[in-house]
């Protein structure tokens, strides 16, 4: 399915001032330069409060994290869970299309859909009140078939069953989620048979109905106010813990390069990466006049340090130094700068020494140190 931006599109987008303020604390919950970090989470609010991702919501949560446009679509239009297009006013259907559900009925389901709100998926009824679609394994199997309505999951539901959910919803009533079938949770279809004990003195519904019910929620759009705002990591006098107090400031957004600049920015981080093996050497490596290191023609006696111990080397790089004649740490340890260069411009994807920090931790290796690195390699953690 191709996911792009729907083509009518709101004139703007804010969030609710409650909503406002949680996404500034998630912000807060990353390091300085790293507030892109929060693009998940404020996407998901956006959602939860208009229902789906618009094209003014990305470009405000763009604008909060400082990100380029591009990078906020990427990340809404990659990701499943972000609706790209209108959905029901009052519920967006969800129904599991995988092996469980399928054999269990939830063809059947989809048929109410398709009957009830639109023939086909992502399509609003005529009400405007319901749109559907058919999603993957939701982890409730042992309850299949079943949907995710909104925040709250349906499940062992009939096609009658379901018909009569959607009246209800339309309707305005909430119906109690979890099993329609009259179990209480995942136990045998046919009762307990064993740990008969424990079938008595539970709450009317199961621990998550239970709750989802007490809270009564499901379907509501969520402008913030629901749960106070809580963020334990920010200090009484507003600062976080490891950040500087000038700095940590809760309640405004983070300092926001203009989208150019970050553009820039980011086009010259991922260019070592992009690199092919006939372009040009990447910045770092042209600007220093190149030395070619002493090498070996052979390990010394002893054997060849392993050196997939440095961070950023694995087998293929391995074997590569060593055919420029490099087997210990000490060698990689004595690089200058324009020896760096040298060996930089002979691998095939430049920027890695400078950038996984080779020399440093060829210098601690060649000691008999240790690095994170290297204890995980050492413990059989790196494959
Ligand atoms: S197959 Fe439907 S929830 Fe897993």
């Amino acid at each position: 399915m191709l996911r792009r931006l729907h083509t009518e599109q709101p004139e703007s987008f804010a969030f609710t001032p409650a909503n406002q303020a949680w996404a500034e604390a998630q912000i807060t919950k990353y390091p300085e330069g790293r507030q892109a970090s929060a693009v998940i989470p404020l996407l998901w609010r956006a959602q939860e409060q208009e229902g789906w991702v618009t094209k003014p919501a990305i470009e405000a949560i763009a604008d909060m994290l400082g990100m380029a446009y591009i990078r906020v679509l990427e990340v809404a239009s990659f990701y499943f869970m972000f609706q790209l297009q209108p959905v029901g006013s009052v519920a967006h259907i969800q129904i599991c299309g995988t092996l469980s559900c399928m054999i269990c009925g939830a063809e059947d389901l989809m048929e109410v859909c398709k009957d009830k709100i639109a023939p086909t998926p992502h399509t609003l009824s005529a009400d405007g009140k319901f749109s559907w679609e058919e999603v993957e394994c939701l982890g409730a199997c042992t309850n299949a078939p079943m949907a995710q309505i909104g925040k709250d999951y349906y499940e062992d539901m009939t096609a009658e069953g379901f018909a009569q959910l959607l009246d209800d919803l339309a309707a305005g009533k909430v119906p109690a989620p979890g099993p329609m079938n009259g179990r209480f949770s995942s136990e045998p279809l046919s009762g307990l048979s064993s740990l008969k004990e424990y079938d008595s003195g539970h709450t009317k519904y199961n621990a998550s109905a239970q709750l989802a019910t007490d809270i009564g929620d499901t379907v509501k759009r969520i402008d913030g106010t629901e749960v106070p705002l809580t963020t334990p990591w920010v200090g009484k006098d507003g600062t976080v813990a490891g950040r500087s107090p000038g700095k940590a400031q809760p309640p405004k957004a983070p300092e926001t390069p203009k989208p150019a600049a970050k553009q820039a920015e980011e086009a010259k981080k991922a260019a070592p990466k992009k690199a092919k093996p006939a372009a040009k050497p990447a910045p770092v490596a042209a600007e220093v006049e190149e030395t070619a290191p002493e090498t070996l023609g052979a390990a010394r006696e002893g054997g060849a340090d392993d050196l997939k111990k440095i961070k950023g080397v694995g087998p293929k790089l391995e074997q590569t130094l060593n055919e420029l004649g490099f087997y210990h740490y000490d060698q990689i340890a004595k690089w200058t700068g324009a020896e760096s260069a040298w060996v930089d411009n002979r691998l095939k994807f430049k920027g890695r020494i400078e950038r996984d920090g080779w020399i440093e931790q060829a210098k601690t290796l060649a000691e008999g140190g240790e690095t994170a690195f290297s204890k995980k390699v050492d413990k059989g953690g790196v494959y």
